[in-house]
């Protein structure tokens, strides 16, 4: 793998400027394996909420972007909380929409999910239906190492943005040269 250079879009599921999942998310270049390079994907705050009307007069050009961002990246990573023990309601818009983008980009796409809750369980729930979403648009979601950040207050320092507990900065390296692997197997540009 050493000559074997990896793009890499995360999407942020929280829209709050505060966001621990935006800390992890920023923290992710400090904890990939060599040629794994990450950027934050298009946001879609500005999204309308999906209509089938508003889509027969287009698709927004915002939509567009992300799509297009998922599209070129050789993978996507979530990094999201977990709302009432499930997606939230901004990123589930955000993925009906680019699902209704032709040749949508999610389609044999390698995923990972990351998520931090001030929960103990850390977004397990909201983790199961991102999948059944994922598997429904034919992406390939990495199974393990899984990444539940619990007490996430406790673990990342909301003043300076740093991951302050070492095993999750571990484990969290260690899905990301999972996901390397599992990227070089499905290959996921086209
Ligand atoms: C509407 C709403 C629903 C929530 N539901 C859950 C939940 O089901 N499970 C959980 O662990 N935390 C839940 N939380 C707490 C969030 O996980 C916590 O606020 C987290 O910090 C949000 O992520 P962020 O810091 O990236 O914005 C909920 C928060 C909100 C605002």
């Amino acid at each position: 793998m050493a000559d074997q250079t990896f793009s890499v879009v995360c999407i942020c599921g929280s829209l709050r400027k505060a966001s621990y999942n935006r800390m992890v998310m920023n923290a992710l270049p400090g904890l990939a394996p060599a040629g794994m390079t990450l950027t934050e994907a298009p946001r879609f705050a500005e999204f309308p909420l999906y209509n089938a009307d508003v889509e027969a007069i287009g698709i927004p050009p915002s939509v567009q972007r992300l799509a297009e961002a998922i599209r070129a990246a050789d993978g996507v990573i979530f990094n999201t909380p977990e709302y009432n023990f499930s997606i939230p309601g901004g990123l589930k818009n955000a993925i009906d929409w680019v699902s209704r983008v032709p040749n949508q980009p999610f389609a044999g796409k390698p995923i990972a999910i990351q998520s931090a809750t001030n929960g103990p369980l850390g977004g397990g729930r909201m983790q199961y239906d991102l999948r059944r979403a994922m598997q429904f648009l034919d992406a390939v979601t990495l199974g393990k190492p899984e990444i539940f950040i619990g007490n996430c207050s406790q673990k990342i320092d909301a003043k300076t943005g740093e991951i302050t507990d070492e095993g999750t900065k571990k484990f969290i390296g260690q899905q990301l040269a999972a996901f390397a692997k599992f990227i070089e197997r499905h290959g996921g540009k086209h």
